[in-house]
């Protein structure tokens, strides 16, 4: 039988040779005053560089990335598709899906004018408690890099260029912007500059992104790793730009490997770094240096006149014609290419005489398709768990119930939830108010949530914004007690049918981060009784509280009436008994997962547990899927026979879960990251004792972690099932690596991920118990089977030699386990060096 072998292919990619091009760009450098040099050095806004006609450079726009391409506007009005977050990626396991997604968020930026991309993420979950685990991929060094590889060229190879972030150690939110993160060289090489290496050997991105932190006493801004490791070791052409305000100094940063500022037009360079020039304090040459690799990034993204960078592909990789319908497939393969199945006696796929399910859970109605942060963007539509349900389970009734509140937060209102003051459409009416009281403009919007940078309404800048006000009608869908306010920092007035019911002044938390204050902002909440079908016209005042920074981010929070956890409860228990499956839908929130802050606790918020062990004593024929972008714990894990990890799935979410439970399509994906059991939580430190973070665990993060202290995980990583079972054979040596019999001994086609670790017993250095060595997805037919080749590159036996400043190889005998995850060693073959 055949199969296909889904490994591309382990192959470095050479440098480019950029001689030419670099000639010529030098010529348009060499054109430059230092002031005009300068000038392009600092962004114009917070997305863009103005043109620079000398150059033959247009306007240069970038935007984050990486669940999808938001564009320069932050809201409804521009929406974006939303692929599956990081770590749902990272399941798959897939390099030619993420290719794929990477493509696509190609014609994404070209559609909206975007030239880089501000993705991937690529830091370590080194915590499964850090915030913004959503955004990264993994917490194993190759299987990041590899991935991150994957997305790096799908972006590229159709001419846009990719922002590889956070360089480096970005690996927690807790004073981000400050931490000094403490990492020994031998661990630093090994696991948080890896994926970086790697994605630089195989992928060469554009540009770089230097993180908020420092790294042994010095900010990223102005770390030598830049120019002595980034591209002095590994030779990176890139341009490298500043996290959003990272660039902390004019002299410094203007004589480290930091290329551009972002965001601007305010920045420690400009004028001071003109004056610091000058004065003989940076050399003109550096100045210089930055320039052309702006130049060279701008190139290779087509956005510099009358040079060739041989980059830009032939054909336009934006079809209008076919774009949709291609985002649409691919969310939806790539949601279910995710979605690991942890266990499953006998629920799944649901069985041919099921009628009857019950979807409950605070996020079956409402799915999250992504988490909070930069990362955020408004995709057009998402198909939610229950809607997808409804339409994808043919033959078979569908009924909902909510569970239990996950949050005590009112969400944005959301599309449908408000009309306009003029009854005749759906939306909510904005007016901007000057500070003088004259009115500036108006804007109609869908949804209740916004965020202004630089400018609000037509072009007014922030600076001379006094007040909004936002109108809408909403009509009640129910009896009882609707939550209505609104979310900012400023002072807010709510007013009901002509009647103030919330007046206050909203301050940030202590110690927010910015991006806290402007995504989760404090919210004035009243509770107004509605009788089903009534209407209720709500006008809300707001006045931000400071404008120091040109960011504005307000909300209109809308919710319906809500019973108790104890009534919900019982109403999702009586309809999972009365029906023939039940699906439970639980998850994280917007207040556990985003940039900006780190988890306080792993457990699902809210009475959520409660809802999984009541449900699941009413109806064993039960599916848990659990909707989150990091590890949560599941107590109940041992009484569930089926549970399926969705992660932040996208927009087709609810279209995949159809997919997935009905069986037409089988759950792709294999644990990215370890989940830790109730009571065998690892978690290094990463709260900053007096500003430092001691990586002290060294080498020992996730499965490491629990191979070296005997700990066994809720979900090792690597595992993960689909329909069909598996036979490996014994691993035997070939040319480069080691090939493996793998047997699909079901009667489903198939795919399955090989994982190959090594450790080295009795090793004279310091080394993790195990390690991942290489993987390879091979998709054989039902009982079939196929030789699977997994590459072992010489690098995945050496390690770093902190004395010898480089990586080494320890001559002797290495053991390779081969299996289906870090847990499982099915096969061990010695294999000498
Ligand atoms: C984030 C970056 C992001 C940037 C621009 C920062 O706060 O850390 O990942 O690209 O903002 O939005």
């Amino acid at each position: 039988m055949t199969a296909e072998n889904l490994d591309p292919g382990v192959a470095p990619l050479p440098r480019p040779d950029t001689a030419t091009l670099d000639a010529a760009l030098r010529e348009r450098v060499a054109a430059l005053s230092l002031a005009e040099k300068v000038r392009l050095l600092t962004g114009t806004d917070f997305w863009s560089i103005d043109p620079e006609p000398k150059a033959g450079l247009r306007r240069y726009v970038v935007s984050d990335g990486p669940v999808g391409v938001r564009g320069e506007r932050w809201d409804d009005r521009d929406p974006s598709a939303n692929i599956p977050s990081p770590t749902a990626v990272a399941a798959s396991w897939d390099e030619d899906l993420v290719t794929r997604l990477g493509a696509l968020l190609a014609a994404e930026s070209r559609r909206k004018g975007v030239d880089v991309l501000l993705a991937p993420t690529i830091n370590l979950h080194r915590t499964p408690v850090g915030g913004r685990h959503f955004e990264c991929f993994s917490e194993d060094p190759l299987l990041t890099g590899r991935v991150a590889a994957a997305y790096v060229h799908g972006l590229q190879a159709n001419g846009v260029a990719a922002c590889v972030k956070h360089f480096v150690g970005n690996d927690q939110e807790a004073e981000r912007m400050t931490a000094d993160n403490r990492i020994d060289e031998q661990t630093l090489r090994e696991l948080y500059l890896a994926p970086f290496e790697h994605v630089e050997e195989f992928a060469r991105p554009w540009s770089y992104m230097a993180a908020y932190n420092q790294v042994n006493g010095t900010t990223m801004t102005e770390n030598d790793l830049l120019d002595d490791v980034l591209k002095g070791d590994w030779g990176s052409d890139a341009l490298v730009m500043s996290d959003w305000f990272a660039t902390r100094s004019t002299e410094a940063a203007g004589n480290a490997g930091l290329d551009l500022a972002m965001p601007g037009p305010v920045g420690p360079w400009g004028a001071a770094l003109v004056e610091a020039v000058e004065a003989g304090r940076v050399p003109e040459a550096k100045v210089d240096e930055k320039v052309l690799r702006l130049l060279r990034l701008a190139a290779r993204t087509g956005a510099v006149d009358g040079v060739d960078a041989g980059t830009q592909p032939s054909a336009p990789v934006f079809d209008a014609g076919t774009h949709e319908a291609r985002v649409e497939a691919l969310t939806r393969e790539a949601a279910a290419a995710g979605f690991v199945l942890v266990k499953n006696s006998g629920v799944l796929p649901l069985a041919q005489d099921v009628r009857s399910v019950a979807v409950v859970g605070p996020n079956a109605l409402r799915g999250r398709t992504l988490g909070g942060g930069s990362a955020t963007v408004f995709p057009a539509s998402v198909v939610h768990p229950v809607e997808g349900l409804l339409a994808g389970l043919a033959g078979v009734e569908v009924r909902h119930s909510l569970g239990v509140s996950s949050t005590d937060r009112v969400p944005p209102a959301d599309i449908g939830t408000l009309h306009l003051p003029d009854a005749s459409e759906d939306g909510i009416e904005l007016t901007f108010v000057g500070r003088d009281g004259q009115v500036l403009s108006t804007e109609r919007r869908r949804t209740g949530a916004y965020t202004w940078m630089g400018v609000v309404g037509e072009d007014t800048p922030i600076s001379s914004l006094g007040h909004i006000v936002a109108r809408g009608t909403l009509t009640a869908t129910s009896n009882g007690a609707y939550r209505i306010g609104a979310s900012g920092i400023g002072s807010v007035s709510v007013t009901v049918d002509g009647e103030q019911v919330a007046a206050t002044t909203l301050v940030p938390r202590p110690g927010a981060d910015i991006v806290e204050s402007f995504m989760m902002p404090p919210q004035a909440i009243a509770e107004v009784a509605l009788g089903e079908g009534g209407t209720a016209d709500v006008e809300i005042r707001f006045t931000p509280g400071s404008l120091d920074q040109p960011l504005v981010a307000f909300q209109v929070n809308v919710a319906p009436p809500r019973g108790t956890d104890d009534e919900e409860i019982a109403a999702a228990v009586a309809l999972a008994r009365s029906s023939d499956a039940a699906v439970v839908v639980v998850g994280t929130t917007e207040e556990v997962e985003s940039e900006g802050y780190d988890r306080t606790s792993l457990a699902l918020p809210g009475r959520q547990d409660d809802l999984v062990r009541a449900v699941l004593a009413a109806n064993p024929n039960t599916v848990v899927v659990v909707n989150s972008g990091a590890p949560v714990l599941m107590p109940w894990l041992d009484d569930a026979r089926a549970v399926l990890l969705a992660w932040f799935p996208g927009q087709q979410m609810g279209a995949a879960l159809a997919d997935v439970l009905s069986g037409a399509v089988e759950p792709g994906g294999r644990m990215p990251t370890t989940w830790p059991a109730p009571g065998g939580v690892v978690a290094p430190e990463s709260d900053p004792v007096d500003g430092v973070v001691e990586y002290t665990e060294g080498l020992d993060i996730g499965y490491r972690r629990c191979a070296r202290d005997g700990i066994t995980p809720a979900v090792p990583f690597g595992h993960g099932l689909g329909y069909t079972t598996w036979e490996l054979g014994a691993p035997r040596e070939v040319d480069g690596g080691v090939a493996v019999r793998v047997t699909n001994t079901g009667t489903r086609d198939g795919a399955h991920v090989v994982q190959a670790y090594l450790s080295r017993p009795g090793s004279a250095v310091r080394r993790p118990v195990l390690w991942l060595a290489g993987f390879t997805k091979v998709r054989v037919p039902a009982g079939g089977s196929a030789e699977a080749v997994v590459a072992l590159p010489e690098r995945a036996f050496q390690h770093w030699d902190a004395a010898a400043h480089a990586f080494v190889t320890e001559p002797g005998e290495f053991t390779l386990t081969v299996g289906s995850s870090a847990a499982d060693p099915a096969h061990t073959l010695p294999l000498k060096k």
